[in-house]
């Protein structure tokens, strides 16, 4: 006779991601990697009191996502690429801490702006998916980080700035879609 027993679905094994799993993954291991280089570029160049204290926080905030991630993403399923997001991280910190604090704040705006929607896109994916209940609460604590370091930013800005410093956070915007496509694939 066979016992009755209703175990969880992914009860002892962890169940097979599909690939477009493994590709928002891998874009978050990737992203969590950028947004690490992004405040060692930013610590490495300012002077500001002010942008050190902001970045030397959103920094250790960054290093836990990414130890997450790396707890999370096998090796096999990382970019390829990843020394290319290190530096495209670290030119996306260095260029605004090179030109002030006000490029500092608007460019982490641009950016967080553009995590918590690709967060929100994934938790979204993984809504009704038990066996995947795991991923999905990382993905939503790292969104709701990313949605404080955006807020934080956005309080410390003190104008809408140039349309220079405008066109930036546009490219950095639009820089960050880009490269999500990218990481996807490779
Ligand atoms: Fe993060
Ligand atoms: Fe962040």
């Amino acid at each position: 006779m066979q016992a009755d027993i209703t175990l969880p679905a992914n009860a002892g094994i962890a169940p097979p991601r599909p690939t477009w799993l493994v590709r928002d993954l891998r874009s978050d291991h990737a992203g969590e990697t950028g947004a690490v280089w992004i405040y060692k570029a930013i610590l490495a160049i300012s002077r500001d009191a002010e942008v050190r204290a902001f970045a030397t926080r959103h920094l250790e905030t960054e290093q836990r996502h990414l130890a997450e991630m790396e707890v999370w993403v096998p090796a096999h399923q990382r970019s390829r690429l990843l020394p290319v997001w290190c530096v495209a991280g670290f030119m996306t910190g260095a260029i605004p801490a090179l030109l002030g604090r006000e490029w500092v704040f608007h460019t982490i705006e641009a950016v967080e702006t553009f995590v918590d929607r690709h967060y929100a896109e994934q938790v979204e994916r993984l809504a009704g998916m038990p066996a995947f209940a795991d991923l999905r609460d990382l993905m939503e604590t790292c969104r709701l980080d990313e949605c404080e370091h955006r807020d934080e930013a956005a309080e410390s800005v003190t104008s809408p700035g140039g349309p220079l410093l405008r066109a930036w956070a546009a490219i950095v915007g639009t820089g960050s879609a880009m490269a999500v496509e990218i990481v996807r694939r490779v």
